[in-house]
């Protein structure tokens, strides 16, 4: 039954509903063939051509693009309550992260937020950010003079050992790139799925469904051994740590109708993957954009000489880091690890002058706003220094949002930022990354912005 709200809403909106302009596409298919083949050339041309709000057809069900931050805001802040995440990332993600933290909704969602927040206060990082830099000497300590690395591959390595140790107070001791290998094997698969309009159950026995089910298998494996190994500790009388996972434990122990063992899978599977994939990626492109723009990667090198001298840098340092942030902040704009967000709408709503039904998806892509030359100079050049002036508080809110924003924002924001300054301050204190002048690495926009082919660079030892 509707509300007096929803039945007030629906009388007012349903005789203007009319969609915003955009391409006109195949019948049936829209662009599906072609958003398929370059999503993001797709969501770039529509959105330049057709403006702040559009529409992209597609398989009989339009999808609604919005290209400016007041309108963004609206969706994501000022009236999120309409909104749920939708079917599009619940389909591709929920045998993988079930109900966890990203994927669930409304009550659920926030208790679950309100369990996992204490562990990601600044205070709280300030402690992870000794084992963040250790983890970085240690992968160094492989690393010899010459060596070509998939510095993609070596960064996804990393951050998981980080995510597992910090998060989870244990220690990876599996095969990193095992890992790293299943999750980008299921991104492909899962975005293959989403955005092939002809496709086979999951359920039958194709070739892909059964790698699918393999890669499943073991991170599931993975995650429960997880969660067993902290059971085993507790039960033999290890005092226990005050990580994430001893919260949603607790949380379990207190009241198990609410807390399942199916809920605390999900929870711990979510932090596994979200907590270190998207820092990875990022990682991996600002190593490939540092060697592409040298002047910068100088200024960085001088600029950790001068306020580190050589000594391991720790949280303290990062507030003298100002170009090391803005190389940070450069990165998230060009690549955004969440290049595309999405809501879709529980009840009808007002946007840009629009009415739309519920049901209705809009999209909000990083990789659009982030290039937008109304708010950026020059946005396909990687100029670090736009960030030394202030334009983060010149920007309209949400012209730049590599984190999301309103409820949903990222809880990992100051994690991502603090581990990918502590990476950073580390290794290019120690070597630089060379690829050859001019090398292209080509975006792959799976469920994150991958580098398609890796980035293979050859390590150089800084004297
Ligand atoms: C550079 C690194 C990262 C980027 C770019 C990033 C980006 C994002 C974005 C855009 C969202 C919002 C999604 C939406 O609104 O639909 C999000 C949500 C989330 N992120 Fe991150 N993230 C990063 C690192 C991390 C880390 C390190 C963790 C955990 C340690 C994490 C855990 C999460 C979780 C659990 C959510 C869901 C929050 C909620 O809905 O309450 N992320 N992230």
């Amino acid at each position: 039954m509707l509300t007096p709200d929803l039945q007030r809403n629906s009388r007012m909106a349903q005789p203007n509903y009319h969609l915003p302009p955009g391409p006109r596409g195949l019948p049936v298919l829209g662009v599906a063939l072609q958003l398929r083949r370059d999503p993001l050339g797709v969501l770039t041309r529509v959105a330049r051509e057709y403006g702040d709000i559009s529409h992209i057809p597609l398989l009989l069900q339009s999808r609604i693009l919005i290209n400016h931050p007041d309108l963004i805001e609206d969706v994501i802040v000022r009236q999120p309550q309409k909104f749920d995440k939708g079917p599009g990332i619940k389909g591709a993600a929920t045998r993988l992260l079930g109900e966890g933290l990203l994927t669930s909704e409304g009550e659920l969602w926030r208790r679950q937020r309100r369990l996992a927040q204490p562990a990601f206060h600044r205070q709280r990082i300030a402690e992870y950010a000794q084992t963040m830099v250790e983890q970085t000497l240690s992968l160094t300590r492989t690393w010899r003079e010459g060596n070509i690395r998939d510095m993609a591959e070596e960064m996804m390595a990393l951050t998981l050992v980080i995510a597992v140790k910090t998060l989870f107070g244990t220690e990876f001791t599996h095969e990193a790139g095992r890992v790293g290998s299943a999750v980008t094997l299921l991104m492909r698969y899962q975005v293959q799925r989403l955005r092939n309009p002809f496709k086979f159950s999951a359920k039958w026995p194709t070739p892909a469904n059964r790698r699918a089910d393999r890669a499943y298998e073991f991170l599931d494996s993975l995650v429960y051994g997880i969660i067993e190994d902290r059971r085993r500790r507790r039960a033999s009388g290890e005092a226990p740590s005050d990580d994430v996972l001893t919260l949603l434990m607790n949380a379990m122990d207190e009241d198990g109708s609410q807390m399942s063992s199916k809920q605390l899978r999900d929870e711990v599977m979510t932090l596994f993957i979200a907590g270190h994939e998207t820092t990875a990626v990022t990682l991996g492109w600002a190593w490939h954009l540092l060697a592409q723009n040298p002047g910068a990667e100088q200024r960085l090198a001088d600029e950790l000489r001068s306020v580190l001298d050589g000594r391991a840098p720790s949280m303290e340092d990062l507030p003298r880091l100002p170009y090391l942030d803005a190389v940070i902040r450069e990165v998230l704009r060009l690549y955004p690890a969440a290049y595309v967000i999405q809501r879709t709408s529980i009840e009808p709503f007002e946007l840009g002058g629009y009415y739309f039904p519920s049901n209705t998806t809009v999209l909000m892509s990083q990789w659009v706003m982030h290039r937008d030359p109304r708010y950026f100079d020059e946005p396909e050049e990687f100029r670090p220094e736009r960030w030394l002036t202030g334009l983060a508080d010149r920007l309209p809110a949400h012209a730049y949002f590599p984190f999301g924003g309103g409820p949903r924002r990222c809880i990992g924001q100051i994690f991502a930022l603090t581990e990918a300054a502590l990476v950073m301050a580390t290794l290019a204190q120690k070597f630089r990354f060379l690829e050859p002048a001019g090398k292209k690495v080509v975006p792959e926009p799976l469920i994150t912005l991958r580098a398609h082919s890796g980035v293979r660079m050859t390590l150089a030892k800084r004297s």
